[in-house]
């Protein structure tokens, strides 16, 4: 299994992850989402990673930049989309793209990491509610046990950054 940085040609790719991983009241939403995420030019930047079996895009993860309304200096990005394809799943490439798209955007200044997902899977990755708290998401949650972050710099929570804003393809409430 080989990951490297998803590109525009992916898109049909990405798009058959989600659809085969998600259910089906979900699948079109989170589908578009990732294929949006492709093409969405930031600073910093939005990262989308593909991770590769014998030759086959058989997961997926993206992390776009998120801006706190009270400083500019620091930088959180979200992850979402997260999915493998169900054949390939437990065998540890979700927990690849999730761990490589850490690293490669802490090497690059990312400071603080957030999610909305489920806690029994991102919680094995030091994602926690508690450090999420202080940072109000975009809009009301749906499910508010799923919003966690995670960040090696614990000063951060004391520096009221207030709430979060996120790229475009992430302004929708059927997301939150
Ligand atoms: C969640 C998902 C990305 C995990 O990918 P994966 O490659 O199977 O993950 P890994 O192999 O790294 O880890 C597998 C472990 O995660 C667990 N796991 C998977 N989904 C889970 C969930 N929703 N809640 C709790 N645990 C979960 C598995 O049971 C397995 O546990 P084990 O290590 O104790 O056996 C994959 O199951 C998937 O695509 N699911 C459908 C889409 C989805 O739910 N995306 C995430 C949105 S929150």
């Amino acid at each position: 299994m080989e990951i490297r940085i998803a590109n525009q040609a992916d898109r049909d790719d990405v798009r058959s992850i989600y659809l085969s991983a998600f259910p089906e009241g979900e699948r079109n939403l989170i589908s578009d989402l990732a294929v949006d995420l492709l093409t969405q030019r930031t600073t910093p930047v939005t990262l989308s990673l593909v991770a590769e079996s014998g030759g086959d895009a058989v997961g997926h993860v993206a992390f776009s930049p998120v801006a706190f309304r009270n400083s500019e200096d620091v930088h959180g990005h979200i992850l979402a989309p997260l999915a493998v394809e169900p054949t390939h799943q437990k065998t540890g490439i979700g927990s690849a793209l999730v761990e490589d798209g850490i690293r490669k955007l802490s090497e690059m200044g990312t400071s603080i990491f957030f999610v909305y997902g489920d806690p029994k899977y991102y919680g094995r990755f030091g994602f926690s509610g508690d450090v999420a708290k202080p940072f109000k998401p975009p809009y009301d949650l749906q499910y508010p046990f799923g919003w966690q972050a995670i960040t090696l710099d614990e000063a951060l929570a004391k520096k009221c950054l207030g709430p979060i804003s996120c790229v475009p393809a992430l302004c929708n409430p059927k997301l939150w």
